[in-house]
């Protein structure tokens, strides 16, 4: 049988309601919703070489071409739960040969991208078998369904511009098994998402450990309800074109994840002094301007600058006489709202 292979890109996405929190086989504690980005991309080409026993699960990934086993054992033990729905997982030896769009050391994750891409490859090389399982789902739903149990935010990653992962009574077709694309307004499409490097370190917890505190945290029912209505509210201006509204809530979100870690046992502090100070720095220019730029963080110190293309004029003039000084190495990634995952072969 000649061996099976295919390419695909994905993108990495940014969550503006956050996900923190788990249960069950990767399922959220509350919707997240997020926005797909256009130019921090993995590109994974899976090849699969049939095998003479079906035994154990066997693969080898190469990131730009060299082998790496963290992150091959961490793929390893995602492809032994999906045993349930691909079995024919172990008929094959796996080659696994991805690259990332953005610089290695550059705090970006690649989980959300990386696990997207190798999960459209996978569901494209299922379509090759005759298997009836999530037959009921779209190709869309069932490769997020299956990012998804490598890694949660991996699962809007499929979907392009605007992604809503987890049920939420507002969005109709919406699931806590995989994620969905949502109507969005044209100033959505514009939205810039500048990446300001703080820090090029590996996070100092990983998101496993960090949902896991959750279950502990005090403040956590309390935050799933939260982050439920800020997702109403969120909608609401955007479908009003809100776009002071929108970065409000965008930054309560943020800055509520950092606290949760903040009050969690053990405690993890995310942000470095820099980070303060470039908050301090977009605030005070947004009371100066007025103009919609505010900020998100994931769970570690780089911000991302949100804001729509109509005031980049303003807005990059701004990041490089204010913030870029406060940056690792001067390190910026400029990206945006995208069009999602593509095939390429
Ligand atoms: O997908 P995970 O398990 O790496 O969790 C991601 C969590 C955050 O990035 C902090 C928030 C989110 O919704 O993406």
């Amino acid at each position: 049988m000649t061996p099976l292979k295919t390419s695909w890109q994905a993108p990495s996405n940014i969550a503006i309601i956050k996900y923190w929190g788990k249960y069950g086989n990767q399922l959220p504690r509350n919707a997240s919703l997020s926005f797909t980005l256009e130019n921090a991309k993995t590109i994974t080409t899976l090849t699969g070489e049939e095998k003479y026993a079906s035994t154990n699960i066997d693969l080898v990934f190469l990131l730009d071409k060299v082998e790496n086993q963290k992150f091959g054992q961490r793929i390893s033990k995602w492809f032994e739960t999906l045993l349930p729905y691909f079995p024919f997982l172990k008929e094959f030896k796996w080659v696994i040969e991805s690259s990332n769009t953005f610089p290695h050391s550059s705090g970006i994750a690649s989980s959300a991208s990386g696990m997207a891409a190798l999960a459209l490859c996978l569901c494209d090389i299922a379509s090759h078998f005759k298997s009836r399982s999530l037959e009921t789902l779209t190709f869309d739903q069932k490769a997020s369904f299956i990012a998804r149990l490598g890694s949660g935010s991996a699962s809007r990653s499929i979907i392009p511009f605007l992604s809503v992962w987890g049920k939420h009574s507002e969005v109709l077709s919406s699931s806590d098994e995989y994620a969905v694309n949502i109507d969005i307004p044209s100033v959505v499409r514009t939205y810039r998402d500048t990446i300001l490097i703080v820090s090029p370190d590996e996070k100092s917890v990983s998101s496993s450990v960090g949902h896991g505190l959750m279950d502990l945290n005090p403040f956590s029912t309390a935050r799933y309800v939260q982050a439920n209505t800020n997702l109403t509210l969120l909608l609401d201006t955007l479908s009003q074109e809100d776009v002071h509204g929108f970065g409000k809530i965008a930054e309560s979100e943020a800055l509520t994840l950092h606290a949760l870690m903040m009050c969690s046992d053990p405690s993890f502090i995310l942000m470095k002094p820099q980070t303060l100070k470039i908050i301090e720095k977009i605030r005070l220019f947004r009371n100066e301007t007025n103009l919609p730029v505010y900020f998100t963080l994931d769970a570690g110190p780089n911000i991302h600058v949100l804001y729509p293309q109509t005031v980049e004029p303003e807005v990059l003039p701004f990041i490089k006489s204010e913030l870029l000084s406060s940056c690792h190495d001067g390190k910026i990634l400029y990206d945006k709202v995208g069009k999602g995952p593509e095939k390429l072969s």
